[in-house]
């Protein structure tokens, strides 16, 4: 009998250390564990049969029984930290960063240039004691065209040339029609329609315009107007700010020159052209070998636009200019093609950090 179970033990040990030797977790490991050495496992189930056996086999037995599970014990203590090492190096091995590779570099966003010129042009005047007004760009007939002087007959009120907005129902209520604003200049309009001289600002945003679009015109742009209204302004004055502006903007070496010109809503008009930066204005491509760039218009405010506004002080005056920002930029940054601004090519954005 005692050398029977002997046998069936030898066997039991064989095959839980083998099984112990095959397995790949510790948590096969530790089913096995349960599987022979628990509470209700092989080796447990024999001790049940020391009832079957004499006073005299027992001893020997239990002895043999222990012998056998202090065998699978120490099996499965050696693979135990066997796989624990073996756990814990895949783990580091899988976690293994590569410490001499180069980083990676996140790419910094940079500023529009027409945000850039917007803000630089703007930030000059603000120097200079200008305040900063906004007007909408969906803007009725009366503050585009009407309440500055410019009459029904006048071209630029053509289909051709501004984009109306469909609106039969706001056009019929009002009966002003509703467009994009072709010019900066509504905001003269708004701004005097709501305050009394002394004005001094200047309003910056994007106008629309019906262009067949290429090189040197887009369908929108923008401008910066700028209004001062008090006793007594003068077109020296005016000239004054021009010229302060251009060398702020673009040097010292940087000159306007006045050239006569019609706006309904100034009188008299000026056309300004600024130095070629481009050539120093020696003549090239950009200034069509003239040395000089039309960059902005301006002129006395016209009397009806006052009249328009309410004003009725015949001491008032004001001057009043519209400068076209793409056209300032191109200049400074020499960009030669306007279209470039619109398009969202990267290539081209990247070169204004
Ligand atoms: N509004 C004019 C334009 O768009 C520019 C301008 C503004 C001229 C103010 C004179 C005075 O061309």
């Amino acid at each position: 009998m005692l050398e029977q179970i002997a046998n069936e033990l030898e066997n039991l040990k064989n095959e839980a250390v083998a099984a112990i030797e095959a397995a790949k977790s510790t948590a096969e490991l530790a089913e096995l564990d349960i599987k022979y050495l628990g509470r209700k496992g092989s080796f447990a189930a024999y001790m049940s049969r020391m009832k079957d056996l004499s006073n005299e086999e027992r001893p020997a037995f239990g002895k043999i029984v222990n012998e056998a599970k202090t065998a699978v014990s120490a099996a499965l203590s050696d693979k135990r930290i066997a796989l624990l090492i073996a756990e814990d190096t895949a783990k580091l091995q899988k976690d293994k960063i590569d410490v001499t590779l180069p980083g990676r570099f996140a790419t910094l966003g940079s500023i529009h240039p027409t945000s850039a010129a917007l803000r630089e042009i703007s930030d000059i005047f603000l120097r200079l004691g200008f305040t900063i007004e906004e007007g909408p760009d969906v803007e009725d007939e009366w503050h585009n065209f009407d309440a500055l002087n410019i009459p029904d007959t006048h071209p630029a009120r053509d289909v051709q040339d501004t984009f109306f907005v469909k609106s039969p129902k706001e056009v019929a209520e009002s009966g002003n029609k509703i467009l994009m604003r072709t010019h900066t200049s509504p905001v003269q309009a708004r701004t005097m329609e709501k305050q009394q001289p002394p004005i001094r600002f200047i309003a910056p945003g994007r106008v629309y315009r019906n262009e067949r679009i290429d090189a040197s015109h887009y369908t929108i742009f923008h401008q910066i107007e700028g209004l001062y209204v008090d006793k007594n302004v003068t077109f020296a004055q005016l000239k004054g700010t021009l010229m302060n502006f251009a060398k702020i903007y673009y040097g010292p070496q940087a000159s306007i020159r006045l050239r006569p010109g019609f706006f309904p809503f100034t009188e008299p008009s000026a056309e300004v052209d600024i130095t070629c930066t481009v050539c120093g204005g020696k003549g090239c491509s950009v200034c069509k070998g003239t040395g000089w760039v039309e960059v902005l218009g301006a002129g006395m405010v016209h009397p009806n636009v006052f009249k328009a506004a309410g004003y009725t002080d015949p001491d008032i005056t004001g001057f009043a200019f519209g400068l076209g920002v793409e056209r300032l930029a191109i200049l400074k940054y020499r960009i030669d093609d306007i279209r470039l601004f619109y398009e969202n090519d990267i290539r081209f954005l990247e070169q204004f950090i």
